[in-house]
């Protein structure tokens, strides 16, 4: 079959939820996808923001192969020592203290909202608790996550939600207290916000936010689904911060590619939250996945890829201020690390379009207009140079 053939024959069986660029991709090496046609492509998507290690790295795939070979699945009724050994590894690596395996993001969401509904119930009892959200927040598809998503048309077709969600702006610490009441038990909120055109938390606002917490008992949920696992240059960019949150959610460059997602929480909200009986999940945290996440966090240690990250990102970052230097369409660079982004008045659309049919270089968009780059951490400055003239290529055509 050709490529024409097998994009018709994907689009006669898959549900049409996505408008898929017209491109397969069959293989990776490094910091390249490679399509059908052995066509070489430059990642500066990784999946969105997953192939925190790239494709084909021999080290973490031997794992991932002899595990495959011993189990892959047991339940959640029995130990494995995958799991209990990435979970050993992420509450070291967060500072978190307990650790719930989950097969995705919104997963990790879904537990996240659940505990700390439980949380206040069993402090204070029955009662209409309710959430405040951030606007421009993306929490995921699932009928939670999506009710703690701040951008409306994510949102309209699917009401009612949950009930008891208010949202509040981002970076605005007089509106979050806006929408505090006697039943607000959680502030759920992204670190550095991603879909929503990447806005980091301003430190004043995130402090405050963590002290109003404290002060009134409610339960800080730092989503770092995206930006957490090493991508600001930090494990998680709370630890940026110098504040801790009740409960993290992660998931995309903790398993470098196989599904999973975790929520964490502080023993405090661990004493006094889920029980058995109150949460589960068939595959979450299986033996194949937390393999996975334990030689993440080896091999964050192996390539000292913190360091990496915040060395390879300033490189990066000169490069798009040179960007936004040059030419008139970008008007800002924003981001930490290796999660960038570019502003642009031209449509993002059309430049993501052009970057991967005409330069081979994949990139991402963000809100409305941010082209959004989430490398591998992996990548050198080497593969920044050759980012740089692709993109150049493509920016010169908007002149
Ligand atoms: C910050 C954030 N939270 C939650 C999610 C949902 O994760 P998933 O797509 O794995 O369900 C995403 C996905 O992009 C995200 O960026």
């Amino acid at each position: 079959m050709n490529k024409k053939e097998y994009i018709e024959l994907a689009e006669e069986n898959l549900l049409h939820v996505y408008n898929r660029f017209p491109v397969i991709f069959d293989y990776g090496k490094g910091v390249h996808l490679y399509d059908e046609l052995d066509q070489e492509y430059l990642d500066f998507a990784s999946g969105i923001g997953v192939m925190a290690f790239g494709y084909g790295n021999e080290d973490y795939e031997e794992v991932l192969t002899t595990q495959i070979k011993r189990i892959t699945h047991t339940s959640n009724l029995y130990y494995h020592i995958p799991m209990i050994e990435a979970a050993e590894k992420l509450t070291k690596a967060s500072g978190m203290d307990k650790v719930f395996f989950t097969n995705s993001g919104a997963e990790a969401i879904e537990g996240a909202l659940k505990t700390a509904k439980k949380y206040a119930y069993t402090k204070n009892g029955p009662g209409e608790y309710e959430i405040i959200a951030m606007e421009n927040s993306f929490h995921g598809r699932t009928v939670g996550s999506l009710s703690v998503t701040g951008t409306e048309h994510y949102r309209e077709p699917f009401y009612p939600l949950m009930s008891g969600v208010k949202f509040a702006t981002f970076n605005d610490f007089g509106s979050v207290l806006a929408n505090l009441s006697d039943k607000t038990c959680a502030i759920i909120m992204e670190t550095v916000q991603g879909e929503g055109g990447l806005y980091p938390a301003d430190k004043t606002f995130l402090k405050k936010v963590r002290q109003l917490c404290d002060d009134e008992g409610i339960l800080l949920i730092l989503d770092e689904i995206q930006c957490g696992m090493g991508r600001t240059g930090s494990m998680f960019a709370f630890q940026q911060y110098g504040v801790l949150p009740d409960i993290l959610t992660t998931a995309k460059a903790l398993g470098n590619g196989v599904p999973v997602g975790a929520f964490c929480v502080t023993d405090k909200v661990a004493s006094a939250s889920l029980v058995p009986g109150d949460h589960g999940t068939t595959y979450g945290g299986n033996p194949l996945c937390t393999a996975a996440v334990s030689q993440v966090f080896n091999m964050f240690e192996d390539y000292k890829l913190l360091d990496h990250v915040n060395e390879v990102s300033k490189y990066l970052e000169e490069i798009l201020d040179i960007f936004v230097a040059k030419y008139d369409f970008v008007t800002e660079r924003r981001g930490m690390g290796l999660m960038q982004g570019l502003v642009l008045t031209v449509p993002v659309k059309d430049v993501v379009l052009k970057a991967l049919t005409e330069e081979n270089l994949v990139v991402l968009s963000a809100g409305k207009d941010v082209l959004r780059l989430l490398p591998p951490l992996v990548i050198t400055e080497k593969d920044v140079d050759e980012f740089k003239e692709k993109l150049e290529k493509v920016f010169d055509s908007f002149i």
